[in-house]
């Protein structure tokens, strides 16, 4: 069964390793998951005193997870826990209470950092957040994919063999995760 899985990328930087990594578990999943990154730098600051007339951004965002079957968070780790900007992204997502977005929607999150420890911080700051966003995480396999510089190739955009076959085997349990909701 086909089913959308809405990717979204921790950070905002252009050449990112992070959005690099989830291009290629887009590349490497299988077939019948249809991912898209779904984009955050413009969605602005969470804020109470706005959200009963929330921006189009806001809007056009919650539509974006709520048309979605599934949610891949791929993010780096900043100073020990998740960046800010992905912590906002659910805020907005989670608001209101009677319309969360994320609810319910079978999650999984890999954690992509140049250091060895792979984002283990942000992996698991993440998996908290989205207890309170009622997002079901996959457990296992967990993704610290760290030394991501070595694992690039040299069109800096394709990952080395290893690599491409622990992704490959993470979509695979993510789609069979999937499958159960
Ligand atoms: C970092 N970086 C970092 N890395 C890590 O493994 N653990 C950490 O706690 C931190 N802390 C941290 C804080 C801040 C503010 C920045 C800007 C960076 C390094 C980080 O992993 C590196 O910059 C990655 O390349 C960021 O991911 P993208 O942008 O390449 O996807």
């Amino acid at each position: 069964e086909n089913k959308k899985v809405a990717v979204i990328v921790g950070s905002l930087r252009k050449e990112s390793f992070n959005r690099k990594i989830a291009n290629e578990m887009i590349r490497l999943a299988p077939k019948n998951l249809q991912l898209k990154i779904v984009e955050i730098k413009d969605l602005g600051f969470f804020n109470e005193d706005i959200e009963k007339s929330p921006p189009q951004e806001w809007t056009d965002f919650k539509n974006e997870i709520k048309n979605s079957d599934a949610v891949l968070f791929v993010s780096p780790e900043y100073n020990r826990t998740l960046p800010g900007v992905l912590k906002n992204a659910m805020e907005i997502g989670s608001r209101p209470p009677k319309e969360n977005s994320w609810k319910g929607k079978p999650g999984a999150i890999a954690t992509v950092s140049p250091s060895a420890i792979g984002g283990l911080g942000a992996n698991h700051n993440i998996r908290d957040a989205a207890m309170s966003l009622d997002i079901p995480m996959m457990q296992q396999p967990a993704a610290y994919i760290g030394g991501v510089k070595d694992r690039l190739l040299e069109d800096a955009i394709t990952v080395n063999e290893a690599t491409e076959k622990f992704i490959t085997d993470f979509m695979i349990a993510f789609e069979k995760w999937i499958q159960r909701f």
